[in-house]
């Protein structure tokens, strides 16, 4: 059933969405580059389906420095300024990158990039293509990664990172058929996006699993604030299976209210100031609150109305929510959406330097496996503006790595076939795993957590990770890899939650009580890796 086949490179990048196309761009300007996608590249992963746009300062009235403070408090002041510095400085530039190479972003009547409000900032600087923006973007760079000489292998998990001695020289994948492929490379950029699919409900495709995570603790690197992760306020309730699915932030941007069944605009109680354009966590946790204390619809949301607003502005501007509710049996420009919080974004993940360069030799880390950017909230659009900013600076730092010989180690080969043998006599199917770790985490490590529910979700992860897995079919091997991928991203999770010791950003212990903000907080990072883990007293910037 399998064949091993090993391909070389200059650069490997592992991952096919916003961060690692760009990565594999800036890459093939310096030697060959090798981009292995889970999916078909541009096709899977988070880039593609986020809807509402990328923060980037353009216009006169607006700066940097703000979008730094605002980025700062947005993320409780736990971001790594350095980063947000990098961030804010070159969103600019790279989504002019993207106008050259072909995006097509909304303007105003004189031609300039369109703006639109978003929470949490002082200036309308979410630049966008109606609300479909991600898409639009992908589509972008992946017409310039035709243009390079980028190698790219499609529909291949890979499951583990090869090291010699300390350093990594690539990975091994394994595609559909159970076949395993051996990648060597100079340097590995892992880009492999987020996680939220570890929650029940979420806004992440089916391959927002958290492999990056998985892959980089394993190999040895450290990730920080794992226990940091974005509820989006607004997700659909129903039809079932659209639970969870992103109803975005435009939609507040352009106008739209939040309403309880009471008809009650609560954001009046939890900031009376931004309202609906307050952070997420405060509207994800006000949404949370009205449900909880009764004041949800019978659907078990509150109400999220536009219909106030001109038929023609939703048309034009939120034309992916109007057909998507459409097909639901919803017009929104007659009736309001209902939408509840839905797990959306890691805010934590691998620690990286300014370059992009993990802490193990070899291996650099972009866009959302990386941690340290949004602290402990991101902003709606920064997201996007990470995935070329830090996309583009990990690709070029990889590029410019020295050339060496890379061999790969059999033993590490060959006790990843053992471990593929033990799934095929194991007992459990990798959904039921999924599925229970899925409950788990959304019941016992959501958006208000205390200790004694996080041990035993940490007790559920653990126990599921004695279960043995069985792969029936070829395709079921990949599941397996990805569901045990999932299990080490959740235990990071709840490891970090159980090491803050605080309510900070997106992050509330019920359990505690603390006389502190995040301004003031006595802590800074969480960390975690094979070797150590803690929480840092706080560095203030
Ligand atoms: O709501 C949204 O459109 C999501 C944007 C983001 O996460 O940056």
């Amino acid at each position: 059933m399998r064949s091993d086949d090993v391909q070389t490179a200059h650069v490997l990048v592992i991952g096919s969405g916003g961060a690692g196309v760009r990565a594999a761009i800036e890459a093939s300007e310096y030697g060959e580059t090798l981009l292995v996608s889970k999916t078909l590249a541009g096709k899977g992963g988070c880039t593609t389906m986020a809807e509402g746009g990328y923060n980037a300062v353009l216009r006169e009235q607006d700066s940097c420095e703000i979008h730094f403070e605002d980025t700062m408090k947005g993320g409780a002041w736990l971001n790594d300024p350095a980063l947000v510095r990098i961030l804010v400085d070159e969103a600019p530039e790279r989504v002019r990158d993207l106008l050259r190479w072909g995006a097509v972003f909304d303007v105003t009547d004189s031609c300039e990039v369109a703006q639109r409000p978003f929470g949490g900032q002082r200036f309308p600087r979410t630049c966008y293509a109606g609300d479909r923006t991600g898409h639009e973007m992908m589509m972008t760079l992946i017409d310039r990664l035709h243009s390079t000489d980028v190698r790219v292998v499609n529909e291949v998990a890979v499951v583990s990172l090869l090291k010699d001695d300390d350093r990594v020289n690539g990975a091994v994948g394994i595609d559909r058929n159970g076949d395993l492929s051996v990648f060597l490379a100079d340097s590995t950029v892992l880009a492999t996006g987020g996680g939220t699919k570890i929650y029940d409900i979420s806004t992440n495709s089916s391959s927002g699993t958290g492999d990056g995570y998985a892959l980089g603790y394993q190999a040895g690197a450290e990730l920080v604030d794992m226990e940091q992760v974005q509820f989006h306020p607004t997700g659909a309730v129903f039809p079932y299976d659209a639970r969870g699915r992103l109803v975005t932030e435009a939609v507040r941007g352009e106008g739209g209210v939040l309403k309880n069944a009471a008809g009650e605009r609560f954001m009046e109680r939890y900031d009376p100031e931004r309202m609906e354009l307050s952070t997420r966590d405060v509207v994800a946790r006000a949404i949370a609150t009205e449900i909880l204390e009764g004041r949800g619809t019978r659907n078990g949301g509150v109400f999220l109305d536009v219909t106030h607003l001109p038929r023609t502005q939703i048309e034009t501007r939120l034309p992916v929510m109007l057909e998507q509710f459409l097909q639901f049996g919803v017009d929104i420009r007659e009736e309001a959406m209902e939408v509840a919080p839905t797990a959306h974004h890691i805010m934590g993940g691998l620690r990286i330097t300014a370059h992009g360069e993990t802490t193990v030799p070899g291996l650099y880390a972009c866009g959302e496996v990386a941690g340290g950017v949004h602290g402990a909230n991101r902003l709606g659009g920064n997201a996007l503006a990470d995935t070329q900013v830090f996309g583009k600076r990990a690709g070029e730092s990889a590029g410019k790595a020295g050339k060496r010989t890379n061999i790969a180690d059999p033993g590490q080969v060959e006790a990843i076939r053992k471990w593929f043998d033990t799934f095929a006599e194991g007992d459990v199917s990798p959904a039921t795993v999924v599925r229970s770790l899925q409950t788990a985490m959304w019941e016992g490590a959501g958006i208000f957590r205390n200790a004694a529910d996080l041990e035993k979700t940490l007790g559920i992860i653990d126990h599921l990770g004695t279960l043995r897995m069985k792969a029936a079919t070829p395709m079921n091997f990949v599941e397996c890899c990805i569901a045990r991928h999932m299990l080490v991203h959740a235990s990071l999770v709840v490891r970090g939650a159980l090491l803050r010791k605080e309510s900070r950003g997106a992050h509330v212990r019920r359990d505690i009580t603390q006389a502190w903000d995040g301004q003031t907080s006595p802590y800074g990072h969480t960390y975690q890796s094979l070797t150590r883990q803690g929480i840092e007293m706080g560095v203030k910037p």
